[in-house]
């Protein structure tokens, strides 16, 4: 019994890492995690939108956006929700912002705080920029 509960974990821990890489994960009996059905279960509304899926990766994952901003309350920075929503209004581009091409909109107050990542974001491909403003632009 103890035998099942620990491959157990250990199963639930191979998926939540292959959820956080863009590669293929082996499960603890070797097999490969297909990703895509793995999490589209949890989350109906990424299956439809690739770009969209592929930007919450990039939020959470390599970007380490998550850390400083949450969907709807603000932290360290903006709420996402709050970010997407003056970007709407201004029909401002965040994949230009992310990329040093924009002045900050929300709190330029906190602008040096931002402007640490675009070392990041700057090194991204211009679809993963995209990818990103599509997550965040989806978030209300
Ligand atoms: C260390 C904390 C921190 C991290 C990590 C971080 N941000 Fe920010 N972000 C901030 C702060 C603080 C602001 C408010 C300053 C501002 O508006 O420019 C902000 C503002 C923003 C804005 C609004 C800019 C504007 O027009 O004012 C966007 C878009 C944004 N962040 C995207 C991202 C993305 C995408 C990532 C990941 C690649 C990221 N942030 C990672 C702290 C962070």
């Amino acid at each position: 019994m103890k035998l099942v509960l620990k491959s157990l974990a250990a199963f639930a821990l191979a998926i939540s890492v292959s959820n956080c890489g863009d590669k293929k994960e082996t499960d603890a009996m070797g097999n490969t995690v297909d990703e895509t059905t793995e999490t589209t279960a949890a989350q109906p509304e990424t299956a439809s939108d690739p770009l969209l899926a592929k930007g919450q990766e990039l939020f959470e994952g390599k970007g380490t956006c998550a850390t400083c901003h949450k969907a709807d309350a603000k932290t360290v920075g903006p709420a996402i929700k709050d970010i997407a929503k003056t970007y709407k209004e201004k029909n401002a581009s965040i994949a230009s912002f992310i990329n040093g091409e924009g002045e900050p909109l929300v709190d330029p107050s906190q602008y040096e705080i931002m402007k640490a990542n675009f070392v990041i974001t700057k090194a991204m491909s211009e679809e993963d920029r995209k990818a990103l403003e599509t997550y965040m632009m989806s978030i209300e």
